[in-house]
């Protein structure tokens, strides 16, 4: 099946129930998006699919054929999007491993809501965890990044 990855058309050869994480991690070798739970409780393998945030672990192959992909590797070309600047700039990550979910998260809300309340900002975020708890980081980040 032909799915569409960072703006690039790609052939892939598997079952089209495999899990969208495993076609990105193993077929695709775009290992930036992770897998943390398996079973949508953690957000780490968050992606877009036509711009809206989606558990890439729950989402079958066959289901993106048709529909834009974006991992965290296309999210901008050289990490200059507003959001990577303003993680750098406020230090987020601790172990970092759940920070390419959490970005694609809050990027998925600056594209409908560019000037979110606090409450929007939660509401968008409720969904991606964090072990080392950079949630207030991850919270002034995206606010630095809002327009
Ligand atoms: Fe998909 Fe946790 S790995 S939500």
């Amino acid at each position: 099946m032909q799915i569409t990855v960072n703006g690039s058309a790609r052939e892939i050869d598997v079952d089209e129930q495999m899990p969208l994480l495993w076609v990105l991690r193993d077929e695709l070798k775009l290992t930036g998006t992770k897998f943390g739970c398996g079973g949508g409780y953690c957000g780490a393998c968050t992606i877009h699919l036509d711009g809206r945030p989606t558990r890439a672990c729950l989402t079958p192959a066959s289901f993106a054929e048709g529909k834009q992909i974006t991992t965290i590797e296309g999210l901008s070309e050289n990490g200059d999007h507003p959001l990577q600047q303003a993680w750098i700039e406020h230090n987020v990550p601790q172990c970092g491993y759940c920070q390419s979910g959490q970005l694609m998260s809050a990027a998925a809300l600056l594209a409908t809501n560019a000037s979110p309340s606090d409450s929007d900002i939660d509401g968008a975020m409720t969904g991606n965890l964090c072990r080392c708890g950079t949630y207030p980081r991850i919270k002034a980040a995206i606010k630095t990044a809002a327009t």
